[in-house]
């Protein structure tokens, strides 16, 4: 597929793959994205997934037209990117390989090999000239691992973001960008705002019409959108106004009282979005956590602790850096009501979280007390 007169699309899409990274799911697949720019000199961008050597090498060398490529630009070392770098090397012994200092590292880890006779190191600034496209080298350092670096060609206007911009869903699936790159981006480059922001900083000085991602599609209109997006979403800014109610319920009492506050959250005309955390996909509820600017979160004692898909998806908000917005608490206990304090201590780790003053106790079960609290809850969140 060509995408600019030099530029053409090799990537795959990949509808096999269970958990995408060993932990998301992916119910439209994923695409592992590559491109080829032929000028006077050639460079392939990246490789993909070790499911599809014999795919990749196919389009390859179909957008080669009978030439030879002069090198291949690794700009991430994650095996969805990199797992082919080696039966590249092989297919192509008169190609170099261009990539950070630290990829090569990696690829002696990965491969037993950096290819110490054929590497090009570049980093910050670096340029590689293939004729009139001009590589010009962006480091991307922990966007999401250190070694990243972004590429931008300055005679196509294309940015080669590497998982930047990225999303889940394979190209051959029509459907809406922003949910699943969302999802994407909390769950795997979420952590690393402050990094993501200082990249939007150097793509700011950059004249941009297209962006190529390593996954989803090429962006080429309406760039302000994605990059507006990218901008709140790593200065962990609330995107969108709505309460996120995350549960747990062993038997359905903490369950009735979720759906009794967003009910009534509805009705007052407030966005709520519902999660089981042991029924729906985590990642999901991580995904809203973020997006709204309110969080309740509602679970049991269990174990002298919380419910366990409680505290696991409190990890994940922790460790991805969760802040800036209102928390409030719904706990249940027959015999321990202390699910509120634990959960309150978890988020210690949380920044600049406002704590609503009402939290709901249940003991075992609604009753007119725990009604009255989530009627005060709700008036409280939409105030
Ligand atoms: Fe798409 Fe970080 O690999």
């Amino acid at each position: 597929m060509a995408m600019t007169n030099d530029i053409k699309y090799v990537g795959v899409n990949d509808h096999e793959v269970d958990l995408f990274e060993g932990q998301y799911d992916v119910p439209n697949g994923m695409a592992y994205n590559s491109y080829v720019i032929s000028d006077e000199k050639i460079a392939v961008m990246d490789t993909v997934d070790i499911n599809f050597a014999d795919e990749w090498l196919a389009n390859v060398e179909k957008a080669l037209d009978g030439r030879k490529p002069d090198y291949l630009v690794v700009q991430h070392m994650e095996p969805d990117h990199s797992a082919n770098i080696v039966t590249f090397a092989e297919r192509y012994p008169e190609a170099k390989i261009v990539s950070s200092a630290k990829a090569f590292v990696m690829m002696q880890q990965f491969f037993g090999t950096d290819f110490s006779d054929r590497q090009i190191v570049v980093g910050e600034g670096s340029t590689l000239e293939l004729g009139k496209h001009t590589l010009n080298f962006v480091t991307a350092p922990m966007v999401h691992w250190p070694e990243v670096i972004m590429t931008y060609d300055s005679c196509d206007k294309v940015l080669f973001s590497a998982d930047g911009f990225g999303k889940f869903g394979a190209l051959d699936i029509d459907e809406d960008w922003a949910c699943e790159a969302r999802r994407y981006y909390f769950g795997i480059v979420g952590k690393f705002g402050a990094q993501v922001q200082s990249v939007l900083k150097k793509a700011a000085t950059l004249d941009i019409e297209t962006i190529c991602p390593l996954h989803g599609p090429i962006l080429t209109e309406n760039l302000g959108y994605y990059i507006g997006l990218y901008d709140t979403w790593s200065s962990y800014k609330p995107e969108s106004e709505g309460v996120t109610i995350a549960y747990t319920s062993v038997y359905g009492n903490t369950k009735k009282a979720a759906e009794l506050l967003a009910e009534k959250l509805e009705a007052k005309g407030c966005k709520a979005e519902l999660h089981d955390l042991a029924r729906m996909d985590m990642a999901e509820a991580v995904e809203d956590a973020f997006r709204y600017d309110r969080l309740v979160l509602a679970t049991t004692t269990y174990n002298g602790d919380i419910f366990p898909f409680m505290r696991t998806f409190i990890d994940h908000l922790v460790e991805h850096g969760y802040k800036n917005r209102t928390v409030a608490l719904i706990e249940n206990g027959t015999w321990a009501l202390t699910a509120a304090k634990v959960m309150t201590k978890l988020m210690e780790g949380c920044k600049n979280i406002t704590w609503a003053e009402n939290t709901v106790h249940i003991k075992s079960a609604l009753n007119d007390t725990s009604l009255a609290e989530i009627d005060a809850l709700a008036d409280e969140l939409t105030k």
